[in-house]
């Protein structure tokens, strides 16, 4: 089987073309390199990689036609949600238009099978939690309504084509490979535990928490973190969910219980033994209280068992390779 991995040399694609090859797929892997890392494809992966765009048809014509695809996982995206409201323009273009490019190549392909890198930013400011799937979602910025509108347009080929696909709705998407080979590195960050792992290592002289008046358990804002390889298991069940004919279908990737972000900075304290030094300041407006997700459709349905849920786990792994790679 050969797995076609959009922005597989990013943060979760990396993690789960690692995955896949564990699995005894077969992967090619698309990116643009915008923001992904050559070097860890080529020479952590060695899988192949395709420098190329998804809205660059003629490419995805010549990729179908030259591979036997089996299957997409798409993680190519724009993805930071303060840069969507100020340039919302780039993130239809990519995350809507490339998209929708792609999915057409598919098609006309005959290629079916599709995994989609979703988000809880489809959900918006969430009435309660944690979020079911069957929750309304009003995303509150441009990001998530990319993400939205190209579930919709997930729904409407599964209708119309022969076409089936799985959206993975991830919470906060944290940890690294615990082997230390992959792991998180965006520039600019914008997430919590790297942002923090980065002031413990000297990087930054301390990390903001924004708000501590929220009606938490200590008032600063929860959110629900992820391993990113229990995000990547899910993806290799996502896909063999389709295989087996499985329906069009979408499953929230949650812990179902947050970490705050005083815990985040307290538990990332104890693991570095670095005093890593910690500011308050205002809230920041569309942050919602807590953000957590239930998994119990995608446990259910696909099987899906976190491995790595507690905090200490997460922050060690990301640890490992915060120091292997920025020190
Ligand atoms: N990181 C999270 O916590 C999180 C949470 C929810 C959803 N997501 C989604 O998961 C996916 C992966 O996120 P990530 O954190 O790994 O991001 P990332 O930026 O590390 O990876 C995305 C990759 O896609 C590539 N890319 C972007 N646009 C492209 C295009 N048009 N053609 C080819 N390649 C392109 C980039 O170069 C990059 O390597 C994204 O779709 C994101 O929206 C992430």
């Amino acid at each position: 089987m050969t797995i076609l991995v959009t922005g597989g040399a990013g943060y979760i694609g990396s993690h789960s073309v690692l995955t896949l090859q564990n699995a005894g797929y077969e992967v090619i892997v698309l990116d643009n390199l915008v923001y992904g890392h050559q070097d860890l494809v080529e020479n952590v992966l060695n899988a192949e990689l395709i420098v190329g765009d998804t809205c660059d048809r003629p490419l995805l014509r010549q990729i179908f036609t030259d591979y036997k695809i089996d299957a997409v996982m798409h993680f190519a995206a724009y993805a930071y949600v303060g840069e969507s409201v100020t340039k919302p323009a780039k993130y239809y273009q990519n995350n809507v238009v490339g998209t929708f490019t792609l999915l057409e190549a598919m098609v006309e392909a005959g290629v079916n099978n599709f995994v989609f890198s979703s988000t809880c930013a489809t959900y918006g400011v969430p009435d309660s939690v944690p979020i079911r799937e069957e929750q309304p979602q009003n995303p509150i910025n441009p990001y998530g309504a990319t993400k939205l509108m190209v579930e919709r347009i997930l729904q409407d080929f599964s209708v119309a084509y022969d076409f089936r696909s799985v959206c993975l709705r991830y919470f906060n998407a944290a940890g690294a490979d615990p082997e230390g080979r992959l792991g998180e590195d965006h520039n600019p960050e914008t997430h919590l535990i790297p942002l923090v792992l980065q002031t413990a290592l000297g990087h930054r002289p301390s990390i903001s928490i924004f708000g501590t008046d929220y009606d938490t358990t200590d008032g600063s804002c929860v959110r629900d973190y992820i391993h990113v390889l229990d995000i990547a298991q899910a993806h290799i069940l996502a896909l063999e969910y389709l295989l087996k004919d499985g329906k069009t279908d979408v499953f929230n990737l949650g812990n179902g219980n947050g970490f705050s972000v005083k815990e985040v900075i307290e538990t990332a304290r104890k693991i570095t033994g670095k005093e890593i030094p910690a500011e308050v300041s205002d809230r920041r407006p569309g942050d919602p209280p807590a953000l957590v997700g239930s998994g119990a459709k995608a446990q259910k349905i696909l099987g899906w068992q976190p491995q790595y849920s507690n905090l200490e786990d997460i922050i060690t792994h990301a640890w490992q390779w915060h120091q292997k790679r920025h020190q």
